[in-house]
């Protein structure tokens, strides 16, 4: 028993924040962005946008494609660091903005892998014997910019908002046919500190220190983040390519994490797979966190370059540490 992919769907809001509007915000240059990090421009959610709205549209687009309606979701696994409040969780928002009242609505926070999570989660809940979930809704949604420093050069420059999303369901071909062949989830809480929002939960509620410090924003030690990342996410894929007894020559695409193009190259590279091989968006979007792998998923099927039967790998790292890596035969 397995599942497997039926329908993708993203959004990305509609104002764009180029490089060179950056410039005019903090000391930076259109070229130090584009050579350290790929990046050209970044879709901002408007003020009274929510993560829950952009999920709207993400998962209509993805239930679209599949053919379900909303009374046909079982399951919402919805993976955010940037929900539209402390509690309750954005999925209990998003299940009443689709009006999909037969699903069971959670939150997955994993930071920048919480996609991925939301993958074996679902595998989890959906293939367990007598299993009462046979459809779920997994996505990633940020609204990242509401944390962004934007007085912080080396991180206001790198993130992005925006939403993606898939259908699965439980897979009845047995080991044949479109479905996810693997997963491999990991973390590791030494490095809470070098990646997050130091302040704004119960460890340091906000004060006006806080605020002057501004605090409750992004902080991430760049260099030390990079170094781990491709590590961390080429030992995932091996690890799941070879539980399911393939080589990274059998992939098609791997879709890596869109944080920075040097480290999705590099990823690439360590795995033996050439540029054609590994689907970069970064450029577009920026950092979209929890929402960057869902949302390359939805480009690339609803560009047509994959066929049935493919092998898509996907694999993200983010704060936490929390990394991954998940398999798909389209
Ligand atoms: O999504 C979760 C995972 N996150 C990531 O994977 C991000 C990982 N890290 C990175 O992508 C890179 O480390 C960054 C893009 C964040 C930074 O690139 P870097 O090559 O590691 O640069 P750096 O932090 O070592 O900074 C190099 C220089 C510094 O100046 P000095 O000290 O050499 O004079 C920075 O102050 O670049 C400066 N700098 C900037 N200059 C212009 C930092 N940010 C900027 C900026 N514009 N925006």
């Amino acid at each position: 028993m397995g599942i497997k992919i039926i329908g993708t769907g993203s959004y990305a809001p509609e104002k764009i924040l180029t490089n060179h509007d950056l410039e005019k915000i903090v000391d930076t240059s259109d070229e130090w962005i584009r050579t350290r990090t790929g990046i050209s421009e970044r879709h901002i959610a408007a003020p009274d946008e929510a993560a829950s709205d952009m999920a709207t549209h993400a998962c209509r687009n993805a239930m679209e494609m599949a053919g379900v309606s909303p009374d046909e979701v079982d399951l919402i696994i919805l993976a955010t660091i940037s929900g539209d409040k402390p509690f309750p969780s954005t999925a209990c928002f998003l299940q009443r903005k689709l009006e999909a009242f037969n699903a069971t609505c959670f939150d997955i926070q994993a930071a920048c892998s919480g996609f991925i999570y939301g993958i074996e989660v679902a595998e989890a809940m959906i293939s367990k014997q007598d299993s009462k979930y046979r459809r779920a809704l997994v996505l990633g949604v940020e609204k990242i910019t509401y944390l962004t420093n934007w007085e912080d050069r080396n991180t206001c420059v790198l993130f992005g908002d925006g939403a993606g999303a898939v259908v699965v369901e439980k897979s009845e071909e047995g080991n044949s046919g479109s479905r996810v062949l693997g997963s491999a989830l990991f973390s590791n809480g030494t490095y809470t500190d070098i990646l997050d929002v130091p302040a704004g939960g119960s460890a340091k509620p906000i004060d006006e220190e806080v605020l002057a410090n501004k605090e409750q924003f992004i902080q991430m030690e760049g260099k030390e983040v990079f170094k781990l990342a491709v590590n961390a996410m080429v030992g995932a894929c091996k690890e799941v390519l070879d539980k399911a007894s393939v080589t990274s020559k059998d992939i098609r695409w791997l879709i890596p994490h869109q944080a920075n193009k040097r480290i999705i190259s590099a990823v690439g590279k360590r795995l033996d797979l050439t540029e054609k091989n590994v689907y970069i968006n970064v450029d577009k979007y920026g950092n979209t966190s929890a929402a960057s792998v869902a949302i390359a998923l939805d480009e690339l099927v609803r560009s047509g370059q994959v066929e049935r039967d493919e092998l898509i790998l996907l694999t993200a790292f983010g704060a936490g540490l929390t990394w991954g890596a998940a398999l798909l035969r389209w």
